[in-house]
């Protein structure tokens, strides 16, 4: 039993933003391409100034705040992460794939 639940926490443990690496080429993904309309899409009814969903420390109105907090950003939801947004409007999984890419190159 005890081997069964440390079995279930690795397998849950979450992919931190150091595992992923920015292509050799770059990303063509920008805030203002990408980045900008993905959290105000998916994390934004929660995560910006004035919503009440989400702690105050964490808004994400802006490229500075998503740069100040991008390692949670990618622990929480890019890539095989999924613990954000919580409830059942998930981003599609390329959605999160491209969150991972730039994330990992900087959120340029
Ligand atoms: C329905 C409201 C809601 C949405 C939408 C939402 N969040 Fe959250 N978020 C929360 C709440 C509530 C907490 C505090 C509890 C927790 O950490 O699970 C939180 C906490 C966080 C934290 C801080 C805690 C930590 O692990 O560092 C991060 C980072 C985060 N969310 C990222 C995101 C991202 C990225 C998205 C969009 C993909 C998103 N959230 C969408 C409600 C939301």
């Amino acid at each position: 039993m005890k081997a069964l639940l440390l079995a279930l926490a690795a397998c849950t443990e979450p992919m931190p933003i150091d595992d992923m690496t920015c292509p050799p080429e770059g990303t063509l993904l920008t805030y203002d391409n990408f980045g900008a309309d993905f959290m105000a899409s998916h994390c934004n009814s929660c995560h910006s100034t004035g919503k009440s969903g989400a702690p105050r420390a964490y808004r994400f109105d802006t490229q500075d705040e998503v740069l100040a907090h991008k390692d949670r950003i990618f622990v929480r939801a890019a890539g095989p992460n999924l613990t954000m947004p919580p409830g059942p409007n998930d981003p599609p999984q390329a959605a999160r794939d491209q969150l991972a890419e730039w994330l990992a190159c900087g959120a340029p």
